[in-house]
């Protein structure tokens, strides 16, 4: 299990070492590290007494990620399954939403989309229905999800006549985006109306990119689309690249990941996610990767990422 230091706890909550010293000293929910270890008294925090400190202490994130790559299979539907789990494990609140016809997301919980009253679909074209209506709650504490169903496959179809309608979205998320933390949102394979109304809701735009091959051309076409809805829509997020699928066994991973560096330095996260064939065993069972192998390699993984991600915005 990894530990903590005092300065790495500090750079989460985004204080300095000495405001934690403080809050450990006087607020006696706080947690105490273990100072035991060597003579200079480090601190040692345990995982658990890292989410303790930033449950207590950490900033109100409000952030909606969209979570895209018109290519296949690049693991952003696990990305949501998983990033969802940890961040919600973390005392974080969060709500899932599943834009993608293929419903992976929302059988990834256990729903059937075809026995659910509301899915995103209703959501968006029934007037009648408040955004709550159609929240489905997991079976993990802390989060929620939209679900799809196949009926959103005909959604561009049934929209096409009415103006403003990449907004819709954005305009039945924004009401409830004080309730949560994070909103994830899972797009599907391809850049229908779903992808880019989701976009046009998201503060950050976060590319999963599969390195088991490097296509710079498809990656550059998929930052052009990006930018070309930002200007459309006059609406900006940021953008975060995820290396995922890197086979420690080759180098090519980490081959596809220098490349990465080179050529997007500034979009790339730190973290990234190992092939691990634990996760499409949890998956077949309904269950993140995170509960039903929280040491395997992707588990780790992903744990990292959200640490990651919260030492961002935490900030
Ligand atoms: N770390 C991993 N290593 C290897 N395979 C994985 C890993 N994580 C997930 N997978 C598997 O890879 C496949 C694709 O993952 P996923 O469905 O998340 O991709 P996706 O980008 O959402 O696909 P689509 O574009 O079809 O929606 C799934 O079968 C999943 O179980
Ligand atoms: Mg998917």
């Amino acid at each position: 299990m990894k530990e903590y230091t005092s300065g790495e706890v500090a750079e989460i909550l985004g204080v300095t070492k000495n405001t934690l010293y403080a809050w450990l000293k006087e607020d006696k929910k706080m947690p105490q590290p273990d100072t035991s270890r060597d003579k200079k008294g480090t601190r040692y925090f345990t995982q658990d007494q890292v989410d303790q400190v930033v449950r207590l202490r950490g900033k109100h994130i409000r952030k909606v990620v969209a979570v895209v790559n018109q290519k296949g299979g690049v693991l952003k539907t696990t990305t949501v399954q998983t990033l969802g789990h940890c961040l919600a494990d973390r005392g974080q609140k969060v709500l899932l939403v599943d834009t993608d016809p293929q419903a992976s997301l929302t059988a990834a919980f256990g729903l059937n989309p075809d026995k659910l009253q509301y899915t995103l679909y209703d959501l968006l074209t029934n007037k009648n229905l408040t955004t709550d209506d159609t929240i489905k709650q997991t079976e993990y504490e802390n989060l929620s999800i939209i679900p799809s169903g196949i009926d959103l496959a005909t959604i561009d179809l049934k929209l096409s006549s009415e103006i403003g309608r990449e907004k819709k979205l954005f305009n039945r998320l924004k009401n409830i985006t004080a309730d949560f933390n994070w909103i994830i949102i899972d797009c599907p394979p391809n850049f229908s109306l779903m992808t880019i109304s989701a976009l046009i809701a998201a503060d950050m735009a976060l590319i999963p990119v599969e390195c088991e091959y490097f296509s710079i051309k498809g990656l550059q076409q998929l930052i052009n689309t990006l930018d070309m809805v930002k200007e459309n829509a006059e609406h900006s997020f940021e953008l975060k690249m995820l290396p995922t699928k890197v086979d420690g066994r080759t180098n090519m991973g980490e081959q596809v990941i220098d490349h990465l560096k080179k050529f997007f330095g500034p979009y790339l996260l730190k973290s990234k996610i190992r092939t691990d064939a634990k996760v499409t065993q949890a998956q077949a069972e309904n269950k993140p990767i995170s509960v039903a192998f929280p040491q395997s390699r992707a588990a780790v993984d992903y744990r990292n990422l959200t640490i990651e991600l919260l030492r961002m915005y935490n900030k």
